[in-house]
């Protein structure tokens, strides 16, 4: 039997934490799915496409990862796709708490008891989060080596376009 795997996120931008958590999942499954989620409330950098395409260019090394999106419930989408895992990364211990929570929570609305995997994310990437790597690139501060190369490149394009 296949075993499928999700890891979804806002992924504004992806970074080297979520790229070292889609790798070690992607070793650990027969297939992964990143899932960049549609939210139209929440104010992004990148668009959900540019999004997708930054996960595409990123982790084109790995031959068993794909690329979608989803807008809604995150349980609707496992359920409708079949699932069987829903992997997330774990900074710091405060994560685990609405990690608990969220996980409790998806057990209730799984329909093919799906289960949620927790990696414990690389302590060289644990005090990263994608709203900390914007503030700091706007700022002008150096983010070389906590994103993949494509984002580097992405924001400076990004900053540069804003500064005209
Ligand atoms: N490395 C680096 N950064 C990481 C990371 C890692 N390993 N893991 C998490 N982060 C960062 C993220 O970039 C994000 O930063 P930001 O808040 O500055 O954007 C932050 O930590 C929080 O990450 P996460 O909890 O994964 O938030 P998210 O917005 O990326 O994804 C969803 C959360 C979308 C999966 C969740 O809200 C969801 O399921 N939404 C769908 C609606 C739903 O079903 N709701 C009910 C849930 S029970």
């Amino acid at each position: 039997m296949d075993r499928k795997a999700l890891y979804a996120g806002s992924f504004d931008p992806l970074t080297n934490g979520h790229l070292n958590i889609i790798e070690r999942a992607s070793s650990l499954f027969d297939s992964l799915t990143i899932a960049v989620v549609v939210n139209p409330n929440k104010k992004s950098l990148f668009s959900v496409e540019e999004r997708v395409e930054i996960a595409k260019e990123a982790t084109s090394h790995l031959k068993n990862v794909r690329i979608d999106q989803f807008s809604g419930l995150l349980a609707d989408y496992v359920n409708d796709e079949g699932f069987n895992a829903v992997v997330r990364g774990l900074r710091v211990t405060n994560d685990f708490d609405n990690e608990l929570q969220m996980a409790q929570m998806n057990a209730l609305l799984f329909k093919n008891g799906a289960e949620t995997v927790l990696l414990m994310t690389d302590p060289k990437y644990s005090f990263i989060s994608s709203s900390l790597i914007k503030e700091v690139a706007t700022l002008g501060g150096d983010i070389s080596g906590l994103v993949p190369e494509c984002v580097l490149r992405r924001i400076e394009n990004k900053l540069q376009e804003e500064s005209k």
